[in-house]
């Protein structure tokens, strides 16, 4: 695992999925957190168990807006992940990434803080090529359903590696692949906590399109050590760096795992694609493996074991819904 310092460290975005595990993370560590968040898709009941740490504040705060706070080293999560939230309000996705981007980088070049970016494999696109590389600049419709949020990092990417050149900023740019487990929001259309979500109330199991397209799946404590990771290493790694987990699945194999593992009954049903959904999307780390010896750990079934674990007690009511 990286080492933290106790610095003062601002997390946006982190009463969300990834953001309250990597606060927890932090706050583990001995670091001063503050998680800031609109509650969005985030909530309370993500961080609920940090409330009480002397070193944990929460603030209700839009990225949208500016923020003045003295801070050593920022974890930009804010913005919506999955597309049945950031096509809600496309517009108001896109204000996150790029003016949430501009202010968060306003502000450490004023406080003169470390800033990482919490990037995306959508900004690869449909991809050409497999594994995706950093050094691949991706394929995108810049006017499509999921541009909001594609082409958002893209331009946050942008803006980033802009304020290093021009103000010498201290930058950190991962580009996170699909990543899964505890406190995925259950009604997000994500394909996992869709398929865990399904069969754990006996519903049919919807798979897009014919279930040989191909994810790769991370398990989040693997996430958030990478993503420490790289928060703590040398001020010239800038990134862009994958984190991910390189090991493919087809829709079919999740499914039938996510079945068995639940024990369910459920049934297989197919519908059409959605627009511009990839075939196929898988990191390669290599960069990550050789700059921050990086690679995750946990293997798929183990991962889905836990999330199942907290579908169902969120389900029976032990975690606040
Ligand atoms: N989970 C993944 O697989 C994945 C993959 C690639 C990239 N990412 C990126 O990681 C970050 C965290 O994703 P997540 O999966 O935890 O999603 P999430 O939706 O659970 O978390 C996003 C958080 O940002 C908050 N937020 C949204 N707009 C905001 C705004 N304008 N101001 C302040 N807070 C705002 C939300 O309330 C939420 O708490 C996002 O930037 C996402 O793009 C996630």
């Amino acid at each position: 695992m990286g080492s933290v310092t106790n610095d003062r460290i601002l997390v946006t975005g982190g009463a969300g999925f990834l953001g309250s595990h990597l606060c927890g993370r932090l706050i583990a560590s001995g670091a001063d957190v503050l998680c800031v968040d609109n509650f969005f898709t985030g909530s309370k009941r993500n961080v609920a168990p940090l409330l009480g740490a002397p070193n944990f504040e929460l603030m209700r705060h839009d990225v949208t807006f500016p923020l003045y706070v003295e801070v050593d080293r920022i974890y930009n999560l804010a913005c919506p992940a999955s597309p049945v939230h950031y096509q809600y309000d496309p517009v108001q996705t896109t204000k996150t990434s790029v003016h949430g981007a501009i202010n968060m980088l306003g502000l450490a070049k004023r406080v003169k803080a470390r800033i990482l970016q919490a990037s995306t494999s959508e900004v690869y696109g449909d991809p050409e090529i497999h594994p995706q590389k950093e050094d691949y600049w991706g394929r995108v419709n810049p006017i499509g359903i999921r541009s909001c949020y594609d082409e958002g990092k893209r331009c946050a990417e942008t803006l980033f590696f802009d304020y290093h050149r021009q103000n010498a900023l201290d930058i950190k740019v991962v580009r996170i692949f699909n990543t899964y487990g505890p406190r995925m929001h259950p009604n997000d259309g994500r394909v996992v906590s869709n398929f865990i979500v399904q069969a754990l109330r006996g519903e049919d199991i919807t798979i897009f399109g014919d279930g040989q397209q191909t994810r790769s799946f991370c398990y989040v404590d693997d996430l958030i050590d990478g993503l420490v990771r790289m928060m703590e290493s040398p001020a010239g790694v800038t990134g862009p760096i994958n984190v991910g987990n390189p090991s493919e699945f087809t829709m079919l194999e999740l499914a039938e795992q996510v079945l068995r593992l639940t024990g369910s009954s459920s049934k297989l049903v197919f519908h059409p694609l959605p627009a511009d959904d990839p075939r196929q999307r898988q990191p390669d780390i290599t960069l990550a493996q050789s700059v921050l010896d990086w690679r995750p750990r946990v293997a798929l079934e183990d991962g889905l074991k836990e999330t199942i674990a907290y579908f169902k007690d969120l389900f029976a009511g032990r975690v606040d819904a």
